[in-house]
């Protein structure tokens, strides 16, 4: 970890969360999403600027505890990008998967462009055009 940040293997509380993807750009979630939907993480991580106690990032992985897995809300607050807490957060999340899981773990993303490089370096490749993202969002 960066020095003056903390990991915790943990999802962050309810209202970190929101804040947290909202400052990062991330498309707003309500509350009862939030609470609803933290406990089902099957990992997750966040991390806190030891100086301010504020949670400034954070990742998380939905799985089947087997073979399938997706990393999901991979965000840093702006005032701390670009100091090493992405990479940080998507190795812990790498490393639960590979200790906890049976070998052969498949592990997907959706990659926006702020995270392409990082999760480039940590082994992601594309899947198009064999495979292509499609996303459904209920009303
Ligand atoms: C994607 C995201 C989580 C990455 O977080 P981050 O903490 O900035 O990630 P890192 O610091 O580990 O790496 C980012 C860059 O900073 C560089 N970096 C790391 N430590 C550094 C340092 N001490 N000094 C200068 N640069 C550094 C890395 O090499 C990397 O460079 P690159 O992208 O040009 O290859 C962050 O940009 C973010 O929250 N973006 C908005 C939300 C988003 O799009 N999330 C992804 C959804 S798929």
């Amino acid at each position: 970890m960066p020095v003056g940040y903390a990991l915790v293997m943990d999802p962050p509380p309810v209202e970190d969360y929101l804040r947290l993807r909202a400052d990062a750009g991330l498309s707003p979630k309500t509350e009862e999403q939030a609470v609803a939907g933290l406990p089902g993480s099957w990992a997750a991580c966040h991390v806190v600027h030891e100086v301010t106690d504020q949670v400034v990032g954070m990742g998380r992985v939905l799985g089947d505890g087997g073979w399938y897995f997706h990393v999901v809300d991979m965000a840093v607050h702006p005032g701390h990008q670009r100091r090493g807490l992405g990479d940080a957060i998507l190795t812990a999340l790498l490393e639960r998967i590979r200790v906890s899981a049976p070998g052969g773990a498949y592990v997907n993303l959706l990659a926006d462009p702020p995270g392409r490089r990082l999760y480039a370096r940590h082994g992601f490749a594309e899947t198009a055009p064999g495979s292509v993202g499609m996303a459904l969002t209920l009303g």
